[in-house]
């Protein structure tokens, strides 16, 4: 197969203001403390957006910057691609809002719903709807305000999540020279039970005794889903250099889902890679679940981390279960 086909113009993040630190959650009310979150998680802090730094919010501010780095005026999308599990509404989807906050009049638009590997899914469709010609311009964006469906009254899960979106800009490859190498996506509804919201859809919609009882809130089995995401990862990674035909020791930077530290050690031992080939920025906004990787790429180039002619790994895992990764030349 010839590629690449697409490549990243532009990168943007959008981060409510409001920073969340361990030491904050006695004042909630919650039996926890920093050495536990630190120790288990490598989380120290997290961003906890307002009624106002909703998801749309975030996803237009994260998009701009991506436009405007990328050179790319609104009236050019041809598609928006938002992964999240965290939208403003259930009905519409939150990418209709950020088309019509862009002025993107000719985009299509629609929520992709696949956990933390949202971005990394968006991505793979974006790449190849413009592979079979249905677009020039995507705009792919991955975030989430997880702090409106946590229970926070669950130590086990609230001190995990946070909020924020990242966002890139796809465009058709002129030159063979940059651009997405690869694609891998998996999944295994089998896994679901693992982590989800067992009420709030149709299923079992939202009620009263669904809010009291803790149903309508995120649930996890913690220990579960990290063995589960160290094989998981550990694969996407090598799927994605496989497909790529590149091996580890091309890889200059990889940028793992921000989930727990300890899980992103795991597949930089697994891959063969020092950490400082890692990307690691967990300790500064916990999981933001489909927005990790997207915040993390932008904040990686900002860094100068990511330079032209590097090869960068995109590795996700998330609820569902998903899996997915993505190599890149810049
Ligand atoms: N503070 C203090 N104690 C706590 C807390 C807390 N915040 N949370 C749980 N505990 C307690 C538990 O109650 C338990 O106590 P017990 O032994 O008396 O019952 C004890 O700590 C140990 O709990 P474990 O769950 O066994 O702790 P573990 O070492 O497995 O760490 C953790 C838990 C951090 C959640 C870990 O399992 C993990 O990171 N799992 C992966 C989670 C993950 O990555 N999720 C994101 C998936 S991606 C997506 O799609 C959103």
């Amino acid at each position: 197969m010839k590629r690449p086909y697409a490549y990243i113009a532009g990168t943007g993040r959008g981060v409510p203001s409001k920073v969340l630190r361990n030491s904050d959650f006695a004042s909630l009310g919650l039996e926890t403390d920093d050495e536990w979150i630190t120790s288990r998680t490598g989380i120290r802090e997290r961003h906890i957006g307002t009624d106002t730094e909703n998801l749309t919010w975030m996803s237009v501010k994260a998009a701009r910057q991506a436009m405007s780095r990328a050179g790319v005026s609104a009236g050019e999308l041809d598609l928006i691609v938002l992964g999240t599990v965290s939208p403003d509404h259930l009905l519409p989807s939150t990418a209709v809002e950020v088309q019509a906050a862009l002025g993107a009049g000719r985009a299509a638009a629609f929520d992709l719903v696949a956990a933390c590997s949202g971005y990394v899914y968006g991505i793979t469709v974006a790449e190849n709807m413009i592979q079979a010609g249905s677009a020039e311009t995507v705009l792919v964006i991955g975030g989430e305000k997880l702090s409106s469906i946590v229970n926070w009254k669950d130590r086990s899960t609230c001190v995990l999540f946070g909020d924020g979106a990242g966002a890139c800009v796809l465009r058709r490859s002129r030159s063979g020279a940059k651009g997405i190498l690869s694609t891998y996506m998996r999944s295994d509804g089998n896994l679901a039970r693992l982590l989800w919201r067992p009420a709030g859809g149709g299923a079992s919609p939202a009620t009263e005794a669904a809010i009291a009882d803790g149903s309508y809130w995120i649930h996890m089995a913690g220990r579960e889903v990290f063995k589960h995401a160290v094989r998981s990862m550990s694969e996407a990674y090598d799927r994605a250099l496989d497909l790529a035909k590149i091996t580890s020791s091309q890889v200059d930077l990889l940028i793992p889902h921000q989930a727990n530290l300890r899980i992103i050690e795991a597949t930089a031992k697994h891959a063969g890679l020092g950490m400082e080939r890692v990307f690691v920025n967990v300790d500064r906004y916990g999981n933001t679940s489909a927005g990790s990787i997207a915040i993390a790429l932008d904040e990686a180039i900002e860094q100068g981390r990511v330079k032209e002619g590097m090869t960068v790994a995109l590795v996700a895992f998330g609820a569902g279960f998903t899996w997915g990764s993505v190599v890149v030349r810049f």
